[in-house]
C-alpha cells in the first residue's frame, strides 16, 4: 500500500484530503489485520460516486422485480418471466447481467420448488397453483451492478412450503441484525444458519453471496454457514449480497448434468431463497436492492 501524506488526496478518489477521508478507516483496517482478521482490499471499498451508480442500478432491479410480482401467477411460463425482465430492464436503459454471463442463456434465473438456484427460463415450465418460485434479477446500469431475488407463491401453496418461504425471508432480518461496520461476516452467517436449523431446515453450503457493484461477482464470497468472529471484517463502503438458500430437507445439492446450471436439492425437497444487496455504512447498513 502506498504511504499517503495526511494532506494528500485520499486514495478513494473522493478528492478530499486523506486525513479527512479514509485515514481513520485505514488505521482500523490495520488494527484488524494485525489481529489476524481477513480485511477487505481497497478495490472493494466503494466511493460515494460509485455507491450512487450502484444505487441507481439497484432501483432498476427493484422495479423489474416489482413488475414480475405484479404479473406472475398460475399459467405463466418461466420464459414469459424472462421476456418481462428483458423488456422492463431495457425500458430503463439497463442490461440484464445474467444474459451470456459465463454462458448463461437467459436474462434471469427462475428456480421452482426443489430447484435451489440458477433455473433456466423455459417455455416448457408452466407455473401452477401450489408452486413456489425464486426470481433472481441482476442489472447493469452505466456499468454498475445490482442483484436481488424474491420468492413468489403461486396461488394457494401448502402450509409447509409457505413456512419455508417465510422463514427464509425472516432469516434476512436475523442476518441483518449482525450487519454493522467492523463486525464479521461470520456473525451474520452463523445467525442465519442457527435460525434455519432452529426451524428444522438446512442451509446450502457450496453457494453463497458475493461482493457486487463494479462487477457481477466480487470479493468477498459470503457464506451462510460460517461461524461468529470469522470471515471478512465488514467495513464502510463494502457492498455485498445476503442470499441464503434454505432447504426443507437436507443441505446437499446437485447440479444439472445436461444444462450445467440448474442446482437442485439432492433429496428432491423444496428450497427457498431471498436475496438483498447491502451497503455497509459508517453507522450500520443500507439495503440497496431487495
Ligand atoms: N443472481 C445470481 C447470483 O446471485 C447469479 C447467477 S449467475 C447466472 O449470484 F448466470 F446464472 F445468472
Ligand atoms: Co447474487
Amino acid at each position: 500500500m502506498t504511504k499517503l501524506g495526511r494532506n494528500d488526496a485520499c486514495w478513494c478518489g473522493s478528492g478530499i484530503k486523506y486525513k479527512n477521508c479514509h485515514e481513520s478507516f485505514d488505521s482500523k483496517i490495520d488494527f484488524y489485520h494485525r489481529q489476524g482478521a481477513i480485511v477487505p482490499s481497497r478495490d472493494i471499498i466503494k466511493t460515494p460516486a460509485q455507491i450512487e451508480g450502484i444505487r441507481r442500478s439497484a432501483k432498476v432491479n427493484i422495479a423489474v422485480l416489482d413488475y414480475v410480482g405484479e404479473h406472475i401467477g398460475a399459467g405463466i411460463t418461466t420464459e414469459e418471466i424472462d421476456r418481462w425482465v428483458s423488456e422492463q430492464t431495457a425500458k430503463y436503459g439497463a442490461v440484464p447481467a445474467p444474459l451470456n454471463y459465463e454462458g448463461f442463456p437467459k436474462s434471469v434465473c427462475t428456480s421452482v420448488n426443489h430447484e435451489v438456484c440458477h433455473g433456466i427460463p423455459s417455455p416448457d415450465v408452466v407455473l401452477k397453483e401450489g408452486d413456489i418460485i425464486n426470481v433472481d434479477c441482476s442489472t447493469i446500469l452505466d456499468g454498475y451492478f445490482s442483484d436481488s431475488s424474491r420468492m413468489f407463491c403461486i396461488g394457494e401453496v401448502s402450509e409447509e412450503k409457505k413456512r419455508l418461504v417465510d422463514i427464509t425471508e425472516q432469516s434476512l432480518q436475523v442476518g441483518l441484525s449482525q450487519v454493522k461496520p467492523w463486525g464479521f461476516l461470520g456473525d451474520m452467517g452463523q445467525a442465519i444458519n442457527d435460525f434455519a436449523k432452529k426451524n428444522g431446515y438446512s442451509v446450502v453450503r457450496e453457494i453463497g453471496g458475493h461482493g457486487v457493484g463494479l462487477e457481477f461477482h466480487e470479493e468477498p464470497w459470503v457464506s451462510f454457514v460460517s461461524r461468529r468472529g470469522t470471515e471478512m471484517v465488514m467495513a464502510p463502503g463494502m457492498v455485498f449480497t445476503i442470499e441464503p438458500m434454505i432447504n426443507m430437507g437436507k443441505a446437499r445439492i446437485v447440479t444439472d448434468k445436461k444444462n450445467g446450471w440448474t442446482v437442485y436439492t439432492a433429496d428432491g425437497k423444496p428450497s427457498a431463497q431471498w436475496e438483498i444487496q447491502v451497503l455497509i455504512t459508517e453507522t450500520g447498513y443500507e439495503i440497496l436492492a431487495y
